[in-house]
């Protein structure tokens, strides 16, 4: 088999019996396309026309997997403006308003997976006063141009609260026709705030141990099956192979972790690395640069510890010979990908059709290609051309709309913020 064909091939998973057509993932990415007014914070979150167009064009892209971009529980604490929310107070219908973004993934084949999250103290100043957290804790403030308020620890009965939110929303996806849902523990929320020995010093039994720490994981995955006890239902999961931060979440963590959530029946666990106070979507150390995954070694050592889930890596994959690389040596099942699918919603298609060897270059400063990758998701959502940032005088243009030396193009009476 050559690399196309490695990439090609379908995978089962192990639980749900779904069949992913192709072994690329589209993991989850803020939009920041839907309804937003901070004066009527009840109807935040609605998919807009935008949002859905978004997704048209990935379901466009022969995508095995599309994880839609996190989607907050909790209208409180989003992790952006503009953020799709789920919230079990909402006046509105979830199920009917989701609906349209699910089909346009599923279009063609693809299956739809919502990630679904809740910032605790991650939650910006610009959208959360009062954040909660594990612990009474703060988020550093100057990351991404970001601050925060202080974060106070949840109370017992704000964790189940949050647990039932969680359940809510996989039960709106699979209503609304999704394939599954994904918790997400990455990246320094909610979730990997309570993983984390750091940021967790609760002594009841949500913190401590690691089996106390974890506990809140277990307690949703087990409500979501409760709510949506279809068993083709995936349940999927983003953590972090490590925080990248002394006494944070560990590798050693995520070996147990990765054994525990298979004894879950998680179908398809995602592995990335990294938080707001060690941002890792950058290579790390010298020795990944050649296999492009930036986690890829940390995936290494995790992979023996998974006998029936089934594994996909996010970060750093650019070209076809290391993503069908990782998979020959059973480094990982699949390949997600993020930035590149913002310059090419359908470079997966490419590749499966042997049109395209690898991603564009990228040629935005690596701090600003977050804010990149939006006004890329923005273009695809308002029908302009994608910004093409391998270009060096595009790439000057993004670079000073981001740093506000440009206007933001942004169509007037938009429902979603400008970015
Ligand atoms: C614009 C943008 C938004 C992102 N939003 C999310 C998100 O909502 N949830 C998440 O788990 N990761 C998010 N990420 C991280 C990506 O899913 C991915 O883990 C990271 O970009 C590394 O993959 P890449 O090197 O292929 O871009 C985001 C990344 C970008 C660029």
């Amino acid at each position: 088999m050559d690399a196309v064909q490695v990439l090609g091939q379908q995978i089962k998973l192990p639980y749900s019996g779904k069949v992913v057509p192709n072994r690329f993932l589209k993991s989850a990415m803020t939009e920041r396309l839907c309804a937003w007014d901070p004066n009527n914070r009840e109807e935040c979150g609605k998919p807009t026309a935008g949002y859905i167009n978004a997704y048209k064009r990935w379901g466009e892209g022969q995508i095995g997997i599309v994880v839609l971009g996190n989607i907050p529980v909790h209208r409180d604490y989003p992790e952006a403006p503009g953020n799709a929310i789920i919230d079990k107070n909402n006046p509105w219908d979830a199920v009917k308003a989701f609906k349209p973004v699910v089909n346009a993934v599923k279009a063609h084949g693809s299956l739809c997976i919502g990630q679904l999250t809740h910032a605790g103290r991650q939650a910006p100043d610009s959208v959360c006063q009062e954040p909660v957290s594990a612990s009474d804790t703060k988020c550093p403030d100057g990351v991404m141009g970001l601050n925060f308020k202080p974060a106070r620890a949840m109370t017992e009965d704000e964790i189940w609260d949050a647990i039932d939110r969680w359940s809510f929303g996989a039960e709106v996806l699979y209503k609304a026709g999704a394939d599954g849902a994904q918790l997400h523990a990455a990246h320094g929320y909610l979730l990997s705030q309570f993983l984390s020995p750091l940021i967790n010093k609760r002594t009841d039994r949500w913190g401590g141990s690691f089996e106390n720490r974890s506990r809140i994981v277990f307690e949703a995955i087990k409500a979501m099956r409760k709510r949506v006890p279809d068993e083709s239902f995936i349940i999927s999961i983003k953590i972090n192979s490590h925080d990248f931060v002394d006494g944070g979440f560990s590798q050693e963590e995520c070996a147990s972790m990765v054994e525990n959530l298979e004894a879950a029946r998680v179908d398809l666990i995602e592995l990335s690395g990294g938080t707001y106070e060690s941002l890792a979507f950058d290579h790390k150390k010298e020795s990944t640069k050649k296999r492009e995954g930036f986690f890829i070694e940390f995936a290494d050592r995790i992979r023996p510890h998974i006998k029936k889930s089934v594994l996909a890596v996010t970060g750093g994959f650019r070209n076809v010979e290391p993503m069908a690389e990782a998979i020959k040596q059973d480094t990982c099942q699949i390949v997600g990908l993020a930035r590149p699918l913002c310059a090419e919603p359908d470079l997966p298609k490419k590749i499966l059709e042997r049109r395209s060897q690898g991603s564009l270059e990228n040629d935005v400063e690596s701090s600003l290609q977050t804010p990149a990758a939006v006004l890329q998701i923005h273009a695809m959502a308002e029908n302009r051309p994608i910004p093409d940032i391998s270009n060096k005088e595009v790439a000057q243009d993004v670079t000073d709309i981001i740093l506000g030396k440009k206007p933001i193009p942004h169509p007037e009476g938009a429902e979603y913020p400008p970015m």
